[in-house]
């Protein structure tokens, strides 16, 4: 067969003919997709060599970076709103259904578990102790019993548990009683960076942006025949609740943190879960 002269004009359908035969139909509309738009960056940008190479060699870091306790392609996803935008098309609140939001890296399998009304932080140095309470209903406004909420947060030194070693704190399992309430004690939540000592610490210096994230407590609810929510509760009046380093606060999310006339630091939310779909 004779080969055909090569054409600038003709390459991106020239690749897009050679992935024809691609068996998975999803596979093949991802890598169309992913050719078509690669290209298309590329003339746009019109990279120099040198210039390309650099674009690898920040690939190639960011994946030296990554290890099982340190992602930095999802911290690269979070920064660029795509982990957000992920998000946004999967999980559509309606009917009254609480916002969801980015999960983040610090979430651990297997937190411990404890009875409701339980601190999660170990140390006094943890932080200000606060109480969070409320509820978990249907969108019916149907109380859901039993429904689990995994929590976690960092601490007064910006840090998660997992950034000082294997010790779990500032983390649990809580499970609604029978009219689905909840409360449990954590420390008030305050603003930390976002790891930023490798590739994507550069890039958002490089493109004049800080890497810091608002003051806010995770949750991850999950109860049978229910939609999973992953969401935060964000401290009204936090820091950096309109310039999130990964584009996660949504009004909806915003809650007050209020010291009683007691001096105990209050917040409390009414989650609402959609039914799993069918
Ligand atoms: C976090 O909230 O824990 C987080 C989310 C995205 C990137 C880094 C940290
Ligand atoms: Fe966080």
């Amino acid at each position: 067969m004779a080969i055909r002269r090569f054409s600038e004009k003709k390459l991106t359908a020239e690749v897009l003919h050679r992935i024809r035969k691609t068996k998975n139909r999803r596979l093949k509309q991802v890598m169309t997709a992913y050719i078509k738009h690669l290209h298309a960056f590329v003339r746009e940008v019109k990279p120099t060599p040198e210039e390309w190479m650099q674009g690898i060699q920040f690939l190639t870091e960011t994946g030296h970076w990554s290890t099982d306790k340190r992602q930095e392609f999802i911290l690269m996803s979070d920064t660029l709103g795509v982990s957000m935008l992920v998000d946004a098309l999967n999980y559509k609140a309606s009917g009254g259904a609480t916002q969801s939001t980015v999960l983040g890296p610090f979430h651990r399998e297997n937190s411990p578990e404890f009875a409701l009304g339980a601190n999660v932080a170990k140390n006094p140095a943890d932080g200000e102790t606060c109480v969070i309470s409320g509820t978990v209903r249907d969108t019916a406004g149907r109380a859901v019993a039993g429904a689990k909420l995994d929590i976690w947060e960092g601490g007064a030194d910006g840090l998660y548990d997992s950034q000082k070693g294997d010790e779990m704190n500032l983390r649990g399992v809580f499970r609604t009683d029978g009219k689905g309430r909840f409360h449990f004690r954590c420390v008030v939540p305050t603003f930390y960076p976002v790891p930023n000592d490798g590739p994507v610490g550069k890039m958002l210096v490089a493109t004049g942006r800080h890497p810091m994230r608002p003051p806010h407590l995770h949750f991850w609810i999950t109860a049978p025949g229910y939609r999973p929510l992953i969401t935060h509760l964000f401290r009204k009046g936090g820091k950096y609740l309109d310039s999130d380093a990964v584009f996660g606060v949504k009004p909806e999310l915003i809650v007050d943190f209020k010291k009683g006339r007691d001096g105990v630091v209050t917040a409390s939310y009414d989650f609402v879960l959609m039914k799993e779909k069918k």
